[in-house]
Formats: structure tokens, C-alpha cells, sequence
């Protein structure tokens, strides 16, 4: 078995016992009336969180397949999609989509900065012909959530179709499919779902629908063709509604962990990883260390801070490894060596998980003698919240 330490990145996380334990139920046939109904039963519970009435289905891949999917099946060659980024999972979201011969139109910002929905409106008005807009919920590089609803709303107006990353913010960030008018929405297993890695999660709304049946050639591919996943859905619900192998230990870990997050209460869970990252804040601030970004938009999910200049974000990583056996992140693309990435994700988001690691970040500062912080500065910081 793997020595395992704190997991305190931005996902996998680590997950309750109670969902571990099904990951060593025993296995069993991943079709049949009983089994269907296990599967029915995790959908719907997902619909929930996902707040849909969409169709959900939920596969074997991680977040990117669900992407892929969505992106493979919406757009023909030369069809015309905005991707707004504001880190590296919203510029992987474009290449994605080029990927399928798609005209992308970016519209970047500078790191740190979130997508403002007045920016998004320009582009959707300055060229009419965009069919499908994808952006990104929470952008994992930056710990900065874009303003989804407000953004939403400009690309309905504008009648385009949005597909939304929401990988990383399901489940600790407030998400409104429906209300929203979201066309497909993708998530996955391991993040603040609280379940391992492996399963997918993607909802499509009847408009998505249209557009795939709309189209003037077929969709290619074969297991990311998110109407063939649609025809054995409709077509078998009570047998085997999917036509692969379904990984039913990471199905079963999934249902248990999404019971969890409802118990809880969707709001309540907002609220607790919104407090969480906001201690988490103060007490880098308390050390004199800025967390990247506005406030207004930190995701309360992810904490992501600049290293003192002269520093690399991997010092950092591997002190708190080696001496403290929490495992962190170092930032992407160009804040790879700049930023660290702290997950506080589900079971993460507590003050108990926190404080390790805010202690840990102390410790290090004082040992490179950069600053003369006060033993204790960062808990002061929160104690002031
Ligand atoms: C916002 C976002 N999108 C996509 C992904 C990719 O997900 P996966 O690694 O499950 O394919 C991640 C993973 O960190 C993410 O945070």
C-alpha cells in the first residue's frame, strides 16, 4: 500500500470511511434490475446536487472526458464557440474544443483577474454566429470562481448554448443548473463531491439536445457521443443504461458520498468552504503572504498564494511533505513557480485541516528567516475573523 500523507491539494481529496468501505463491497454485474436501480438512484441523487431535471449520466473518466464529450458532440467542424479563460483549465477547455476542428474565440484575462460577464456580452454581440459558449466554474488555477449566474445570463440572452466546467466546484460552490439555464454541465467523482477518482458526471438540457440532432454531419467518435449514451439511457434504463462497463465500486462510493454532501445541505456546504477559505486568507495575510486574486471571488475551495519573491513554489511544497506530511500544489503555467495551490475541498474544509498546513507555511518563513513573523501569526489571523 502507499504511504499516503494529508491530501491537501486541489483534488483527489481525501474521502470519509463510510465511502471508502464501498470501494471494497464486493464487486458485481454491472447490469440488471438490481444494479439499474443502484445507478438510478446515484443520477438522481446527483441531479439534485447538480439542482436538474436534466438528463444526467454518469461514466467511467475523469472531468476532461466529460468535456471532450460535450464539446465532441455540439460543435461541427468551423462552428464557432467562445471559451472566456481565466486559467489554465479554461485555455484547456479551448484547446479542447479545437481539438474537434471547432473555431475558438478567446477571451482571456490576466492571472489573478476572473471573467466579467459585461466582456462576455461584447464578444457574443460583436459575433453573432457563436453557437456555444464554455466556461469554466471555478477556475482551479487561481481558487477564483467566475461569476457564473451574471455570465449565464448574457450568453441565454444572446441564445447561445453554455457548457460549464464545473469539475472543481460542485458541490462547495453555489450551482443552479436549471435556474441558471446551463446546457451541459460537467463535474466529476473526486473533488468536492468527496468520492475517489474514476467517474464522470455530465447533465445535457433538451436545447443541447436539439442541437446534436441538428447537426448537418455525425457526431464522430464513438465513447464520448453523448447521443449514443443518450440512445442506451432511453433505451435500457431498467437493464443497463449505458454501454460499457460500469466501474460499480466507484458508483456505489459515489452514491454514499453524494448522501453525505445532501445531509449536509447544499447551502450549508457553501458556507463552510466559503468560511474555510476565508480563514484560510487571513492567515496567509497574518504572514504577510497574498492569496492571488479579489476576495469577492475567492472560491473558498481552493486557496491559491504568491511565494516571496526569490522563491520557488516548490520549496514550499516539498518542506511541507517532508516535514509536516501534507501534501500541497505548486501553481500552473505561468504561476507554476510562483503560486502554491492549497485544496480545502469537503472533508478539507474544516479549521482543524487548515490549520496544519497554515501552520506548516509558518514554520517555513521562519526558517528562510524572510520575514520576523510572529510564532502564531497566521491562527491570530484567524482568530481575527
Ligand atoms: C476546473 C477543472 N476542470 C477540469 C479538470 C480536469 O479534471 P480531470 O483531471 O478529472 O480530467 C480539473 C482538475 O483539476 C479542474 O479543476
Amino acid at each position: 500500500m502507499i504511504k499516503g500523507c494529508d491530501l491537501m491539494i486541489p483534488g483527489p481529496i481525501p474521502v470519509e470511511n463510510d465511502v471508502l468501505l464501498e470501494m471494497a463491497s464486493p464487486v458485481v454485474a454491472h447490469y440488471g434490475g438490481e444494479w439499474a436501480r443502484v445507478y438510478e438512484e446515484t443520477v438522481e441523487l446527483a441531479k439534485k446536487i447538480f439542482r436538474t431535471k436534466n438528463q444526467l449520466f454518469i461514466w467511467v473518466g475523469s472531468g476532461h472526458a466529460g468535456i471532450d464529450a460535450a464539446m465532441g458532440s455540439l460543435l461541427e467542424p468551423g462552428d464557432e464557440i467562445l471559451v472566456p479563460a481565466s486559467g489554465h483549465f479554461g485555455i484547456r477547455l479551448g484547446e479542447i474544443a479545437g481539438s474537434w476542428g471547432a473555431n475558438v474565440r478567446s477571451l482571456s484575462v490576466a492571472p489573478g483577474e476572473v471573467i466579467q460577464p459585461e466582456a462576455v456580452e461584447r464578444e457574443l454581440a460583436a459575433h453573432p454566429g457563436i453557437k456555444v459558449v464554455g466556461l469554466v466554474h471555478h477556475e482551479t488555477a487561481t481558487g477564483l470562481a467566475n461569476p457564473l449566474k451574471e455570465i449565464a445570463q448574457v450568453v441565454k440572452r444572446a441564445g447561445a448554448l453554455l457548457v460549464v466546467d464545473a469539475v472543481s466546484s460542485l458541490g462547495g460552490l453555489e450551482l443552479d443548473v436549471d435556474g441558471w439555464g446551463i446546457d451541459i454541465c460537467v463535474s466529476a467523482s473526486q473533488k468536492c463531491l468527496e468520492a475517489p477518482p474514476g467517474l464522470v458526471l455530465v447533465s445535457v438540457s433538451d436545447a443541447a439536445w436539439e442541437a446534436m440532432k441538428g447537426r448537418t454531419s455525425a457526431i464522430p467518435g464513438w465513447y464520448l457521443n453523448l447521443l449514443r449514451w443518450k440512445e442506451f439511457a432511453d433505451r435500457f434504463p431498467d437493464h443497463q443504461p449505458y454501454f460499457i462497463t460500469m466501474a460499480v465500486n466507484n458508483v456505489l462510493a459515489l452514491r454514499r458520498s453524494m448522501q453525505l454532501v445532501l445531509n449536509e445541505g447544499l447551502e450549508a456546504r457553501v458556507a463552510r468552504h466559503r468560511a474555510v477559505g476565508l480563514a484560510f486568507r487571513r492567515g496567509l495575510q497574518a504572514m504577510g503572504l497574498a492569496p492571488v486574486g479579489d476576495e469577492h471571488y475567492a472560491s473558498g475551495i481552493v486557496s491559491v498564494f504568491y511565494v516571496p519573491e526569490g522563491h520557488s513554489s516548490r520549496e514550499i511544497v516539498e518542506f511541507l511533505k517532508e516535514e509536516f506530511g501534507i501534501q500541497v500544489a505548486s501553481g500552473l503555467r505561468e504561476l507554476a513557480e510562483t503560486t502554491v495551490r492549497v485544496g480545502h475541498m469537503g472533508p478539507g474544509a474544516r479549521m482543524t485541516r487548515i490549520m496544519p498546513v497554515l501552520f506548516g507555511i509558518e514554520e517555513w518563513l521562519r526558517r528562510k528567516s524572510h520575514r520576523a513573523i510572529a510564532a502564531g501569526a497566521s491562527m491570530a489571523g484567524i482568530a481575527r475573523e
